[in-house]
This record gives C-alpha cells, structure tokens and sequence, in this order.
C-alpha cells in the first residue's frame, strides 16, 4: 500500500487522509508537509517538495538529518547487538555514558539512560526526592519538561495540555521565571528581582519550608515557553539558593543542549553546575535516547532496582550518540553554532526597529526566537500567519510561547551559510509580506 501511495500524484493527500483515520488527533503538527526522506538541511516530501529544515523535528537533528558519520555508527551496530536490556552489561552502554561525562559540567559523572526527555526528568525528580528525603518540587511558568505525568505537572507553558486530565503529581509548585520582556518593569541595566530569587524567598517564607524542598528544576534557557533568555545572574543565584537550603538543582537541557546554544550545554555559558541534567533530543540526532547525568553522591543514594528501564541504553541508541558526541566535538559544532548564531541575531535584530510588530528577538547560539507583538499584546495570528507563510515558500520554521506568538529558529547546526541565508531570506518576505497587511 505504501509503494502505491507513494507513486500517486496526490500521493500527499492520500497520506493525509490514511493519517487522519488512523494517527491519533493528540499530534498537534506544524504542517501538513508529507515527509518521507531528509537530508542535511532539507526535507523531502512525497509530492516532489525539497524543504529547507529549520525546525530540525523540534531540536534533534542538529547534526542535520543522515550526518554520515552518525549513519555509519548505526550500520555498524545494527548488524552487531540491538538489545540486552539489564540481562546483561553492555560496551555500548558504557561508551555511551563515557561520551556524555565528557560533555558535561565536571563533577557530573554517572549515568542512567532512557528513551525521551519527559523520562529523563521523571528520572531527575525520582532521584532529587530519593537523595535528599524531601518531597517539594519548584519549577517555572513558562517550563516544558515532557508529557507524562510528573514531567507534565511540572509544565506550565500552556494550561491546555493540563484539561481535563488532573489530579496532578503533588508537591510541585510554580514561579515565574525571569521572562524579563514580558513580565518586568525594571531597566535593562538594573536588577530582575524574579531573576534575584525574590519569588523563590517568597515561597519560602509563605508556603513551602526550604528544608522540604528537593529540587527546584529550570530551563537554563526556557524553549517551549518562548526561547526566553534568562538574565546572567539567575543560573547562579539558582545554584545560590540551592546550596544554601540543601535543595538539589536540576537543568534540564532536553531542548538547548548538545551545541544548540553556542557551547555544548546552555549551563557551560554561567559555569553552574547541576546536580543533576536532563538530556534527549540531539543526543541521538534522530534515534531515541536520553537520561540523566548526576554527581557520584547524587546518583549513588539510587539503589539495585529502586530505577530502572527495558530500552534504555539500547546499543543502536547508544552508538548514535556516541558518534554524535565524537562528531560534535571533532567538527567543533559548538563554537560554530555560536559564530552562525552571532550573524543570524545581527540581521533579525535589524528588524526589530524596522518592524513595531517585532517586539523582542533572542536567543543564543542557533536557538533564537523572534516575539511577536501588537502593542502590548502578543499577536499569536501574526506568528502563525508567517509561519504558514514560510512552510507554504519551502521553509519550516516552527512557533512557540505562552502565546504561541514566537517564531523559533532551529535550523541545524551543520547548514551552510548559504542555505541558512536562503532561509532568512524567505523568512525576512514573508515577515514582510504578513506585516505589509
Ligand atoms: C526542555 C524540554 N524538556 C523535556 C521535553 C520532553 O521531551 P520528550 O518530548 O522527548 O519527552 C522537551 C520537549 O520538547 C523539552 O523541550
């Protein structure tokens, strides 16, 4: 049936109709786009399309899509051991887990692997309450931290995904992170009071007792919830807080992680270390890996059991991303998502003054978002009328925010200039073309 439907000339629409017949409704997808092949910066869609990827399937593909050298460990590995599960002890594992501790901040040197990003910070906040005997959690407004259950309660990008489907995992409490453009009243130059902890320190003082908190859990940049870069002094004051009460501090770098930002992880730009980090998505540039990556103390208060997983570290997973790890290191895809990222913030800066609608750009590295504003209203239509705009002229950008009023930018880290030109050259017309009216 596939062949078949692949040949027809309205091979797209065949798709789309066998899609909504049997794909569940909950996929909420950017485009109707019909991808069956990708590669580099470019998707391939079955009616003839070529794509320029500038969504790389939400921050995975930063290697691009078939890096070679990523496809080559996954060959190799294929056709020597797919699957033990805990049966048995695994090299693959184990290299996997080596690769990691030697990205991450020093001091973070275990390992527990798994499948998604929502597993991987279910897993944090298991060990954050084991380790320290403590039940609260503190997160953020604005957070995306995954689906499931706990991951989902602490979530609060948008209350949609939380209808109708409470009660929610207790102890979890919210307070805003420092999104500065939306929230603040403060001079550029003086200090966030929400980035100093004063929301935290009020927590503190009227809710939750310090000594019954676990961990408080961030985005070092905040991705679904608006591409928000937080003021330099937040990170520390974080680790400040933590250290100060005994509180476990748990990053989670699932979306601005693996060079995404301009270093290997966003944490690296502060120098704070976690005690505990939450990687997925580019770990594997496409293959489903993830996990967490803890001090010695921190992990070691996990006994025999007390976790555990049946496809975590499987050996094809773990040989991508061994591979990508190697890659990223070897062709320095960090400092060139910083270089890259320095010129594409330059030029959407400039629109900025040009355009009132543009009410703030950020970002670092190749991880920036443009908001969209009317006013001091965030204009969602605007948003995704230019992100229509783009995916109809062969570019796939994507949107997020609280308001879905911000067009992010996740191209990968290995596209051309050329190519990363020829995106923002459709971008800067359609933005053009929606704000001409
Ligand atoms: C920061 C962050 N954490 C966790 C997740 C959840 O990851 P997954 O969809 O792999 O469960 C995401 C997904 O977008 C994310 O951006």
């Amino acid at each position: 049936m596939s062949d078949v439907a692949v040949r027809r000339p309205d091979a797209a629409g065949v798709w789309r109709e066998r899609d909504a017949e049997l794909v569940s409704p909950a996929y909420s997808r950017y485009s109707d786009l019909v991808v069956d092949r990708a590669l580099g910066a470019h998707l391939f869609t079955v009616d003839g399309r070529d794509v320029l990827d500038f969504g790389c399937g939400i921050g995975v593909t930063n290697l691009g899509h078939l890096h070679p050298a990523v496809v080559k460990a996954v060959h190799e590995q294929v056709d020597r051991l797919w699957h033990t599960s805990v049966t048995s002890l695994s090299p693959m594992l184990v290299e996997a887990c080596a690769a990691l501790v030697s990205v991450t901040p020093d001091g973070l040197d275990q390992v527990f692997l798994n499948n998604s990003g929502a597993e991987a910070v279910e897993a944090g906040v298991k060990l954050a309450r084991r380790a320290t005997g403590r039940t609260e959690i503190i997160a953020f407004t604005g957070a995306f931290h995954g689906r499931t259950y706990g991951a989902m309660t602490l979530t609060a990008s948008k209350a949609k995904y939380r209808e109708g489907m409470g009660p929610f995992l207790p102890g979890v409490h919210h307070v805003r992170y420092p999104h500065c453009f939306r929230y603040c009243t403060h001079r550029s130059d003086e200090e966030c009071p929400i980035a100093r902890g004063d929301e935290i320190e009020n927590l503190f003082k009227t809710t939750v007792p310090p000594d019954s908190v676990a961990a408080i859990i961030v985005e070092p940049l905040q991705g679904e919830g608006g591409f928000v870069v937080p003021p330099r002094s937040f990170l520390p004051r974080l680790r400040e807080i933590c250290d100060e009460h005994g509180i476990l501090l748990i990053c989670d770098e699932v979306q601005s992680g693996f060079g995404r930002t301009g270093r290997f992880f966003c944490v690296d730009h502060s120098g704070v270390r976690p005690d505990i980090m939450c990687v997925a998505k580019a770990l594997g540039n496409g293959l489903p890996i993830a996990g967490i990556v803890a001090t010695h103390a921190v992990m070691s208060t996990w006994q025999p059991g007390e976790h555990g997983t049946t496809f975590g570290g499987n050996a094809v997973a773990c040989a991508a991303a061994v591979a990508v790890i190697e890659t990223m290191r070897s062709e320095r895809i960090p400092e060139r998502a910083a270089n890259l990222g320095q010129s594409v913030a330059k030029r959407l800066r400039g629109w900025k003054d040009e355009f009132s609608a543009v009410g703030d750009v950020r970002g670092l590295g190749l991880m920036i978002g443009i908001e969209f504003m009317r006013g001091h209203e965030p204009a969602t239509d605007i948003a995704q009328n230019i992100q229509r705009r783009c995916v109809e002229r062969d570019l796939l950008v994507l949107t997020c925010g609280i308001d879905d009023n911000v067009i992010r930018l996740l191209p990968p880290l290995t596209i051309g200039e050329d190519e990363l030109d020829r995106g923002l050259d459709i971008l800067e017309e359609c933005v053009r073309k929606e704000l001409a009216g």
